[in-house]
């Protein structure tokens, strides 16, 4: 080699370093490497990456940025992300300067295959406009009406049933497989009227929900590539692309059979009180806006409420005292409406009047849910630079990552108990009242103008399938069974939730109640216990 391009290479590497030492002693959090940044330790914890993420956290004080590609021209823009947990940031993101926090083209590209530009995949107007739209279908009691209806039928024509079967047989049911076909069947009521029954006896195969897992699947794989990686594999037709064509192909054709059907029953004067019904009533959009309305719903609504419920029962099967507050509160309001006799309290499903009273249940799952939230971290996209509140600079095209997991596990925020499960914090002093936490604090249903629109659905839903299961059932991790988080965009049980179901005695319940409304002191408040998974 020439002493002239030996010159070259040192200069080079000498700039480098000075350029990294200066980028690397900006930057607060794990340690970055030269050109890989914070990968390794990424990959180092990919197994408990939203606990790593939360103790980077409090050794930060909420906040620290980071750098996943240390190079020149990219370190301060695409390969910077600034992660926080601070309520005070999390406010400015989420609705204070919501414009300059849109989710951005890299969310978009790789979504866009499979829900186009719908509102889960879109920014400004385009997001806009549905959001309205469909904001005004979620404050209608139809929905409601909808929603309690597909969850009633789901739940005693083919929860209960199965539950039963393993409870004479012995057997153990993998909770989460079935929470996760309910509420899918659930979701697709909802959204275009027809309920697939992949929650049934068997536990069959359904292509349509076959050929939508696989799709979200191969589209959350383009977030592991570099775009023109995925792109170029895309053009090529290979590997996970292919599969992502194929199956959304698919997903296609069923909707678009559904739509041109509905068409039909709707001009023959049938009546549907689904939103693609609601939305077609409303006015003329092309089959493929429909379709992407549909799609976007069902990716938003499917899993979401199925994890927060395998996390409760999990939770609530591993602190009795908080089953039993549950189970007592469900046959006093049970007791007031229906009597004392046991059998009527599951004579039909619960009534909205009866589910609403349920108050401490509502504690429980939301307790679960800000130790559990079933979205762990979520990202946007700075448009324009800017200094958060807490004077953190964030530069223009890098990305903020809000780590809702960790939200909900700071001491500053949650004091010194925030790791125990402890439902009452969410209680009124007198126990009596449901008492919300400030929305940029507990962030599971995200906050500000893009908040969840299903909340209030999920709530109805998931309390709706505990009363029902918890009333039946007694319900124990099967021994031997290992209760892990997996890595992903949603919260999931890695290994499942293997359950023993045993058929529970309600009498001995209502024989609790009475003496309980004998002298109420003995409710004591659940001992709280730390939490670990
Ligand atoms: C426990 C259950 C649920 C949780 C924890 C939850 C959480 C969330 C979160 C964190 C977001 C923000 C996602 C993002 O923008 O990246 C979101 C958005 C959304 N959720 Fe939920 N969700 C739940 C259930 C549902 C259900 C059952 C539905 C539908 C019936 C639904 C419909 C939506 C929609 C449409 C959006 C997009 C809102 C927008 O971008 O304007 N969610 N949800």
């Amino acid at each position: 080699m020439e002493v002239a391009t030996v010159l070259v290479v040192v200069a080079c590497m000498a700039a480098y370093v000075v350029w990294f030492t200066r980028l690397a002693s900006g930057l607060r959090g794990p340690r970055v490497w030269p050109v890989v940044g914070s990968l390794p330790g990424l990959i180092q914890h990919s197994e408990r990456m939203h606990e790593w993420i939360s103790d980077n956290l409090r050794g930060t004080g909420g906040t620290y940025q980071t750098c996943i590609c240390a190079l020149p021209g990219l370190a301060r823009r695409q390969g910077l992300v600034t992660v926080t947990c601070d309520p005070r940031n999390l406010e400015h993101v989420l609705k204070n300067r919501f414009d300059n926090y849109p989710k951005g083209p890299t969310w978009h590209a790789v979504f866009l295959d499979l829900l186009g530009d719908g509102i889960f995949n879109s920014d400004g107007d385009t997001w806009l406009f549905q959001r309205k739209t469909a904001a005004l279908e979620f404050t209608t009691r139809t929905l409601r009406t909808a929603m309690s209806r597909w969850v009633g039928h789901s739940i005693h024509l083919r929860l209960l049933p199965i539950l039963k079967e393993s409870s004479a047989k012995s057997t153990t049911v993998d909770l989460q497989d079935l929470l996760l076909r309910l509420t899918f069947d659930n979701i697709c009521g909802l959204a275009f009227g027809k309920d697939p029954e992949t929650l049934a006896q068997g536990l069959p195969e359904n292509a349509f929900a076959t050929a939508f897992d696989r799709a979200t699947e191969a589209s959350l794989r383009r977030f592991i590539f570099p775009e023109f990686v995925w792109r170029f594999k895309k053009w090529l037709q290979v590997g996970m692309e292919a599969t992502l064509s194929r199956s959304v192909a698919h997903v296609d054709c069923y909707l678009s059979a559904i739509i041109k059907a509905r068409k039909l029953e709707l001009r023959d004067g049938r009546n549907y009180d689904d939103l693609l019904s609601r939305f077609m009533k409303k006015g003329t959009y092309t089959d493929s806006f429909l379709q992407h309305v549909v799609l976007n719903f069902i990716l938003a609504g499917r899993d979401t409420s199925s994890v927060a419920l395998c996390w409760f029962f999990w939770l609530v099967t591993t602190h009795p005292a908080v089953e039993q507050r549950i189970l007592l509160e469900l046959a006093a309001v049970l007791g007031e409406s229906r009597g004392s006799d046991p059998s009527a309290w599951l004579a039909s499903p619960l009534e909205f009047e009866e589910i609403d009273r349920l108050v401490y249940l509502k504690a429980a799952l939301s307790e679960t849910l800000r130790l559990y939230p079933s979205v762990p971290e979520d990202s946007k996209y700075v448009m324009a630079d800017d200094v958060l509140p807490d004077g953190t600079f964030v530069h223009a095209g890098s990305s903020v990552t809000y780590s809702i997991y960790s939200a909900g596990r700071m001491e500053s925020v949650w004091g010194h108990d925030c790791l125990e499960y402890r439902p009452d914090r969410w209680l009124s002093p007198d126990g009596k009242r449901f008492e919300p936490h400030d929305s940029f604090k507990f962030v599971a249903f995200n906050a500000g103008p893009r908040v969840c629109l299903g909340k209030d659905l999920a709530y109805l839903q998931m309390k709706s399938i505990a009363a029902a299961l918890l009333l039946r059932h007694r319900l124990r991790v099967a021994p031997g069974h290992r209760v892990e988080q997996k890595m992903s965009l949603t919260l999931f049980m890695k290994n499942g939730l293997r359950m023993d179901v045993q058929d529970r005695d309600l009498t001995a319940m209502a024989d609790e109640l009475r003496a309980t409304q004998q002298a109420p002191e003995v409710v004591a408040p659940a001992k709280a216990v730390a939490v670990t998974a």
